[in-house]
């Protein structure tokens, strides 16, 4: 067969949030596939980065009090982390706030101006005074102008669910600093999708080739009937990204220079390693590009990306596969419910990744729908599965070897009718072609069914009774080096998607890369072992409650309940995350209420805290008593402005140990999607130690 050479993507996680359940999702699903066809022998690049750029980014530096590259670069440290543990093996990590990414942006940019392709006009938005910023639709609030609910964002109503311009919104105020936003115009490039080279372009190739799944040319269809419109790609400053040659003050759109991104990765990988750059970029036969993403970003990687490269004179992706979005237990992620679990927690509780691969792998197949992770069936799959059938076969067997055959395998090896299915390259093509079809939940399912054929392969031999008989011992030698080549090859079929344990396997039995390589036919012989331990542990159904407990919202008596931490790990927008619960549907009783004691206090004093990038150290007066209370408010608040102020605070909190003191209290603040932390105060009149009610 002759080599490949594919240049795989998965798509750029935004670099002001944490990775979660739900990515994993995606990069799991591509690491599998490019496992998989490293396994085949070909030439594969892997690359992705963070999406660093956008108003989000900048705001939320803002916010902690760092610049964005500080930001961005303290959470490149943490994806790379999080990617590490769950063995998802980029070829190259990059970011797109990077000389490559700049430099092809401003290249692509200037290529489709050339061909006409880019309209500039005035765009009339809406502008913070304050601020002095034109602001994002997620960046305005108001009531909504169809059934009046507060607080909606300026493109839909969360309540009613009406979609609406920014503009219709009633007594609109800018999240970033509550100004009333006013009306402004300003000049902005666009990229002129409509011209007639492009719409013909688009509608050959997003319906030719293959180079969508059927649902997603379907979508593309019902999109194109909408006519497509140009799409702006500018924004005016201030904002984090690049910014646009000979217009000064305008940047690149995020969603512009986020899939150059994946060029900019690949280019950094070619310049470090040597490979052809312009050979792969550029069109011409013999390089296949393939990105995996998520379904809410189709239209972006099947309409705005591929018309950018083939009008730039870049190589068009030769496969968008789009994955549907991760429920747990049927619903969507939910924080409160503590279902909304980052990789880091995972990694830290203690779980094994390569559980979650092989449950992952169990559940994806080739459409968008949506998959879901049961809690409940993710113990009891890896337990069985994993655990119960397929370590269980060298488990039973790897004993005997190390110490009644000098840990050797026999030269002459049983040969049950499952070992010979297993070496036959009819089994490899069968599952093979589920693997590149990413049809993996068949595949595990097939390679289940032959681990069944495996142990009752064990059962029905029964090495341990054998070692009882003194006259069986070539025999039991044969059966056990028989049950290891099975492991072993059941462990190569597995390595797309168990990369650690498969390679413990191989170094248990001696292996090399060439036979953990796709396609082995030829049994081992007498090959030295070393001696079993085991390779991979049950789950404690213990430790997913643990992991659930851990990613529950805790009350942080320390700091008001909405700290930029707890925004760290903040869904996207558009992902299929719960937004934190504005309102909870059930309601308190007066005497539940009233548990909570609530009094005014006057702040004495405000320092800054050593070490604490968001706290700050209040001293409280409650009319006589005097109590300490470490505050998220730092970005907030000048310590200066405070003191003297009155505040509301949880007076019978019970005390935390941190690690700067004791905090003895919580001083209230209200605060919302966007930045901003108001602390409350009451009217004048009130005296410190009153009860509010
Ligand atoms: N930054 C953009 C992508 C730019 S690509 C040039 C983005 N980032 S993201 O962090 O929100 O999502 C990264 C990928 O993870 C996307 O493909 C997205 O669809 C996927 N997922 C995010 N949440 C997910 C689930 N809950 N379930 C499955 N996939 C999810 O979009
Ligand atoms: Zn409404």
């Amino acid at each position: 067969m002759a080599s490949r050479k594919i240049l795989v993507t998965s798509a750029l996680p935004y670099a002001n949030g944490s990775i979660h359940l739900g990515h994993l999702v995606e990069y799991i699903q591509t690491d599998i596939w490019v496992r998989f066809q490293k396994m085949r022998g070909h030439e594969v690049h892997y690359v992705c980065a963070d999406d660093t750029h956008g108003t989000a980014i900048m705001l939320r530096a803002e916010q902690e009090g760092i610049s964005p590259e500080a930001l961005i670069s303290r959470v490149w440290e943490e994806h790379r982390a999080d990617f590490a543990g769950f063995g998802v093996g980029f070829d190259n990590f990059h970011s797109t706030h990077s000389g490559e990414t700049r430099a092809l942006a401003e290249d692509i940019y200037l290529r489709l101006k050339d061909r006409g392709l880019i309209a500039v006009r005035p765009v009339e938005q809406f502008y913070d005074p304050m601020k002095a910023m034109f602001l994002p639709d997620r960046f305005i609030k108001g009531q909504c102008p169809k059934c009046n609910s507060k607080d909606q964002y300026g493109d839909n109503c969360e309540v009613c669910g009406a979609t609406y311009a920014p503009t219709d919104l009633v007594e609109p105020y800018s999240v970033v600093s509550g100004a009333k936003p006013e009306l402004r115009t300003s000049e902005h490039h666009f990229f002129a999708l409509s011209d007639p080279q492009c719409r013909e372009f688009l509608e050959h190739w997003t319906q030719a080739d293959d180079h969508l799944q059927e649902e997603a040319r379907n979508k593309i269809r019902e999109w194109f009937d909408q006519g497509l419109g140009d799409w702006d790609i500018s924004r005016d400053a201030p904002y984090f990204g690049f910014e646009i040659p000979g217009a000064p003050g305008k940047y690149f759109y995020v969603w512009l220079d986020a899939p150059i991104g994946y060029l900019g990765s690949f280019q950094n990988l070619a310049q470090r390693t040597g490979l052809d750059f312009e050979a792969w970029a550029r069109p011409g036969p013999g390089v296949e590009m393939v990105h995996f993403i998520g379904k809410d970003i189709l239209y972006f990687h099947a309409l705005f990306w591929p018309a950018m490269l083939r009008f730039a004179g870049y190589r068009t992706p030769h496969r968008v596969f789009a994955h549907g979005f991760l429920t747990v237990d049927g619903q969507k992620m939910s924080k409160s419910r503590g279902t909304f679990i980052t990789a880091g927690s995972y990694l830290s509780e203690g779980l094994d990744p390569e559980w979650l691969r092989y449950y992952y792998a169990a559940k994806l197949n080739a459409t968008m729908e949506d998959i879901d992770l049961s809690l409940g069936d993710f113990v009891a799959r890896v337990n069985s599965d994993l655990v119960g059938k397929y370590i269980n076969i060298a488990s039973r067997s790897a004993g005997f070897i190390t110490r009644l055959f000098e840990a050797r395998l026999s030269a002459h090896p049983d040969r049950p009718s499952v070992l010979e299915r297993l070496l036959d390259p009819a089994t490899w093509d069968l599952v093979g072609q589920l693997y590149e079809a990413r049809e993996f939940s068949k595949a595990v399912r097939e390679i289940m069914a032959l681990t069944d054929l495996a142990n009752q392969y064990v059962d029905a031999q029964k090495p341990w009774e054998l070692a009882k008989q003194e006259g069986e011992r070539e025999r039991l030698h044969q059966v056990c080096s028989a049950s290891l080549n099975l492991f072993w090859l059941l462990s190569v079929y597995l390595r797309p998607i168990l990369p650690r344990v498969s390679a413990e396997a191989a170094t248990l039995l001696g292996l090399g890369a060439e036979q953990m390589a796709w396609g082995q036919t030829q049994a081992l012989g007498a090959q030295p072992i070393r001696p079993y331990r085991h390779l991979l542990t049950r789950v404690d159904p213990k430790q997913v409650e643990a992991l659930v407990e851990a990613n529950r919202p805790t009350m942080q008596p320390a700091a008001v309940a909405n700290t930029t931490a707890a925004r760290a790990a903040k869904p996207q927008e558009k992902t299929a995350v719960e937004a934190p619960p504005a309102s909870t549907s059930s309601t308190i009783t007066i005497d539940d209420f009233n548990k909570v004691e609530l009094r005014v206090a006057r702040i004495v004093s405000a320092t800054h805290v050593d070490g604490a990038e968001k706290l700050l150290r209040l001293e409280l007066d409650l009319g006589g008593e005097r109590r300490q209370v470490f505050a998220g408010i730092k970005s907030a608040y000048d310590p200066a402005v405070l003191e003297g102020r009155l505040t509301v605070m949880v007076a019978n909190l019970q005390p935390r140990k941190m690690r700067f003191g004791e905090s003895q209290g919580m001083v209230l603040a209200a605060s919302g999607e966007g930045p901003g932390i108001f602390l409350l105060a009451p009217d004048d009149g009130a005296q410190p130690g009153m009860r509010v009610k």
